[in-house]
């Protein structure tokens, strides 16, 4: 069969990250979450006291780690300089400097190249849904299927909430509108529907009605390649 590349974008809590594992392990693809990579840089960053407030300090900073991602959807990996990141890139602290971080050119330069490296071996193969925010737009732009998903900011404020064990809906209702702010708002490669991408709106669907409506399109796309 075709390799296949999917590009999957859009804000956070509308179940990308769910939708995007679901779909590659069902369809025998490789799975690539971008933001875990903007995560880990900023955990990078964080811990070796680089000022993430100031851009230029980011900025040189930006090539030093190595960060390497593991495709499996059934396991994604991920590590900075050989250790295990998984855990401590969810954490609020990550969390609140993330926009900053990927804000930066530098940052963005590096983590895309390695994105495309990643996107191009797994192309040798069956393909990849790769999911984030730029991805149709900037990453991949090529890429054989774009997806763009949404969801009402109500709706993604209860599901981060109920991710999170119960935190305060309003508050991170607050939270999540800034960080999309921030990250549609940046100069370089911000959120962004592509044109070409097919826009699903997850509010009243339930993740399996996501999942499979993501798959149909990819289904699609290969019988008619
Ligand atoms: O998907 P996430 O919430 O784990 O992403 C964390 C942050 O990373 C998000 O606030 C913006 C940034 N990001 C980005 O700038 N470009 C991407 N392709 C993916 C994520």
């Amino acid at each position: 069969m075709e390799s296949v590349i999917v590009a999957i974008d859009g804000p956070s809590g509308t179940g990308k990250s769910s939708t995007s594992k679901a779909v590659a392990a069902k369809l025998g693809l490789s799975y690539l979450d971008t933001g875990a990579q903007y995560r880990a840089i900023t955990w990078w960053m964080i811990t070796n006291g680089v000022d993430v407030d100031d851009a230029d300090a980011v900025a040189s900073a930006a090539g030093k780690p190595t960060i390497v991602s593991g495709t499996d959807p059934s396991h994604p990996t991920i590590t900075v300089d050989g250790v295990d990141a998984s855990g401590p890139i969810r954490t609020q602290d990550v969390t609140s400097k993330v926009s900053a971080v990927s804000a930066v050119p530098e940052v963005r330069e590096r983590i895309t190249e390695l994105q495309r490296s990643i996107a191009e071996a797994a192309g040798a193969g069956q393909g990849i849904v790769v999911e984030g925010r730029d991805i149709g737009t900037t990453v991949l732009p090529g890429a054989d299927l774009k997806i763009f998903l949404t969801a009402s900011p109500e709706a993604r404020a209860a599901r981060r909430s109920g991710e999170l064990r119960g935190a305060d809906v309003h508050a991170t209702r607050e939270a999540l509108i800034k960080r999309d702010a921030a990250d549609s708002s940046r100069k370089t490669s911000p959120l962004a529907k592509a044109d070409d991408a097919v826009e699903v709106d997850t509010t009243d669907l339930t993740l399996q009605q996501v999942i499979e409506c993501v798959v149909t399109l990819v289904e699609e796309k290969r019988a008619a390649a």
